[in-house]
């Protein structure tokens, strides 16, 4: 494993399904195992987040680390303090790894330059979230036993969307089939170059699908009017209902959230029992762990006698009669 995770393209296949290892902790009773004690985590968010924070805060406590959560509002960067040497003070604490989101794209690519410290990409700009196709490829195996010839296709903002990117990237590297699918212009120029198919036309993309996988309507990153009206867009690329019906009855619904709901997804859809959201949110933290625990070098002594320990509790607690 790399030092950085800034791109998805810095992963092998292995790489991928080593982001498993660390699934089996989360069904836990006690959900901690003692890998990166004496470590420190700092989450460096210059943007929101729900998810991706609080799920690498989770992955880093669940492997004893101690985390630091940085953001923007209330720190000195109010008062005009650079990345550069916001990044080098928390250094300066101590700090092993630095999980950063920001809108610029390459920040984490930058930083990495700065300090001595493990970067991790958790989302810039438009540029990639490595870490969000890495769970989206772990709860797709969850329903399919081999990535190969998974037949997905991404639909909405492509052109403003860093998941769309990433996880284009890691299906082509896991061998799967990749449709992008949205209007004209929200698929960016360069995306056939991605090793993807691009279409326009959802409703014939649907019967032949494994995964449907809907992006967020980015906003905020919408410097021009890109489509006429949220309720036209809504018409011709929203997973309503009746085009669920459309798909394949064992195709499942993903998206990385936050969602529109009633825009890209109908609130109903969202709450089917084949859209597996809330998996993808589940697998984020096992996924986040076994970076972690990889790129930190983490002591897997520690959680082989942690596992004996719990084994011997459990004998105790149990006995046979
Ligand atoms: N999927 C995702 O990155 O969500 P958050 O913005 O809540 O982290």
């Amino acid at each position: 494993m790399n030092k950085h995770l800034l791109s998805i393209t810095q992963l092998s296949r292995e790489d991928v399904l080593t982001a498993e290892s660390f699934r089996e902790v989360g069904t836990r009773v006690i959900k901690k195992v003692p890998a990166l004690r004496g470590r420190t985590v700092v989450n460096l968010f210059y943007e929101n987040s729900t998810r991706t924070r609080i799920s690498f805060e989770l992955a880093a406590k669940r492997l004893s680390a101690d985390v630091i959560n940085f953001s923007t509002s209330g720190s000195s960067v109010a008062k005009g303090e650079s990345l550069k040497d916001t990044a080098l003070t928390l250094e300066a604490m101590g700090a092993d790894a630095i999980v950063i989101r920001h809108s610029s794209s390459g920040a984490p690519h930058t930083l990495s330059k700065w300090v001595e410290a493990s970067v991790l990409n958790a989302g810039d700009g438009t540029h990639e979230h490595p870490t969000q196709a890495l769970l989206d490829l772990f709860t797709i195996r969850e329903h399919f036993p081999s990535i190969e010839g998974v037949r997905i296709a991404i639909v909405g903002d492509v052109r403003h969307s860093r998941v769309a990117r990433s996880l284009t990237f890691a299906m082509a590297t896991m061998g799967g089939d990749v449709t992008l699918v949205g209007p004209p212009t929200l698929i960016p120029p360069e995306a056939a170059a991605w090793g993807a198919n691009v279409s326009h036309d959802l409703d014939g993309v649907l019967p032949k699908l494994d995964v449907c996988y809907m992006l967020r309507v980015q906003k905020e990153r919408q410097r021009q009017q890109f489509f006429p009206s949220v309720r036209e867009y809504a018409r011709l690329f929203g997973l309503s209902r009746a085009r669920v019906e459309a798909l394949p009855e064992s195709a499942v619904i993903m998206h990385p959230g936050p969602m529109n709901r009633g825009v890209e997804i109908a609130s109903d859809v969202a709450d089917l029992p084949r859209a597996v959201i809330t998996d993808q949110v589940t697998n984020g933290i096992a996924v986040r762990m076994s970076l972690l625990y990889l790129m930190l070098g983490g002591d897997r002594s520690r959680v082989v006698e942690e596992d004996a320990r719990l084994d011997d509790a459990a004998r105790v607690e149990a006995p046979s009669a």
